[in-house]
């Protein structure tokens, strides 16, 4: 088994399964129902050169609920990274002060060189426009709890993924773990020149999956089952990209109009957040804030108990939960 979680490249359909799994068994210490001291001892070195609210704070509460305790390091200014030390000798002295690292860089590949110099489970929580491999595991969870809810299934759903498909580390994550699953529609809104790396869409099509690429939110799709919007990721633009880009249509905005027009009251709306709430954004509009059909607060809510999921089984005590659990 490998023993970091980098890219979901180095997931199977069983493993998924079983971090799905393992997830659910997790949800009554995640919401504080049960307690558990299995990672009593433990320590997660939480490595984030790069800004993060989610994603460092759920990985931490799940470290916690687990037992363990955390050390936290934001931005580089305080990180001998600033001194010029190489993710090489960080990664070596991290390694010597605790048992599991999660990390974030803005360099694409940046997390797999520091895993390579360590003997600990490392998590990569966002390498540049890479891969966001936790962010797609809780997505999918998502989809699954919501699914169940309604009485559908993964194979032969139609999902809709739209935003910046270019730079969204997110989607390049999400949409390589639906690719591992029997046949679906899956459906590519982008404005211009941010579309979905083409090796990963050969990859999905390649998979059986029914790909389609559209560049407007403003036609007809059929049933939708999921629409997932991003953010258009401004701060990694090349200079070319942002002197040819000439911001996103109103077309691209995903609010009530749309989801009344385009979709039906079955469809789930999901976003991995932070939404650009400033007006000429075009993102997920807040108008959608009271409509059952969005999931984001109950998709960030599942990032605790995936979390969870992620360390018991690379920290291998995953057999030991229900041993250990006890009421608040
Ligand atoms: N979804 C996500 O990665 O959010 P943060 O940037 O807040 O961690």
């Amino acid at each position: 088994m490998n023993p970091h979680l980098l890219s979901i490249d180095s997931l199977d359909r069983g493993r998924v399964d079983h971090l799905l799994h393992v997830a659910g068994r997790m949800e009554p210490i995640a919401s504080r129902r049960q307690v558990t001291r299995i990672l009593e001892g433990a320590v997660l070195g939480n490595l984030f050169f790069e800004a993060s609210t989610r994603t460092r704070v759920s990985f931490n509460a799940a470290f916690c609920r687990l037992g363990g305790s955390v050390c936290d390091t934001t931005g580089f200014t305080f990180s001998s990274m600033a001194k010029g030390e190489s993710l090489y000798d960080t990664s070596r002295v991290m390694s010597g002060y605790c048992d599991a690292i999660v990390m974030r860089h803005p360099e694409q590949g940046s997390v797999a060189e520091f895993a390579n110099a360590t003997n600990v489970p490392v998590v990569n929580g966002g390498d540049g426009a890479g891969e966001h491999p936790s962010q797609a595991l809780l997505d999918l969870y998502t989809i699954d709890k919501e699914f169940t809810r309604r009485g559908k299934t993964l194979p032969g759903a139609h999902i809709l993924l739209t935003g910046d498909l270019l730079h969204g580390r997110t989607v390049h994550s999400l949409i390589k773990l639906l690719s591992l699953y029997p046949p679906m529609r899956i459906t590519l809104v982008a404005p211009p020149g941010l579309a979905m790396p083409p090796a990963l869409v050969e990859l999905v099509a390649s998979r059986g999956h029914h790909v389609e690429q559209r560049d407007s939110l403003a036609s007809d799709f059929g049933d939708l089952d999921v629409v997932y919007t991003t953010r258009i990721q401004k701060e990694r633009f090349t200079s070319e990209l942002s002197e040819t880009f000439n911001g996103v249509s109103a077309d691209f905005l995903v609010n009530k109009g749309f989801m009344d027009r385009r979709c039906t009251a079955d469809t789930i709306v999901m976003h991995p957040l932070p939404r650009d709430s400033r007006p000429d954004a075009n993102d997920l509009d807040v108008d959608l804030n009271g409509d059952p059909r969005l999931a984001i607060f109950r998709q960030t809510d599942n990032g605790i108990p995936m979390r969870m999921a992620i360390f018991a089984t690379l920290l291998q005590v995953e057999d030991l939960v229900e041993k250990d659990m006890r009421p608040v």
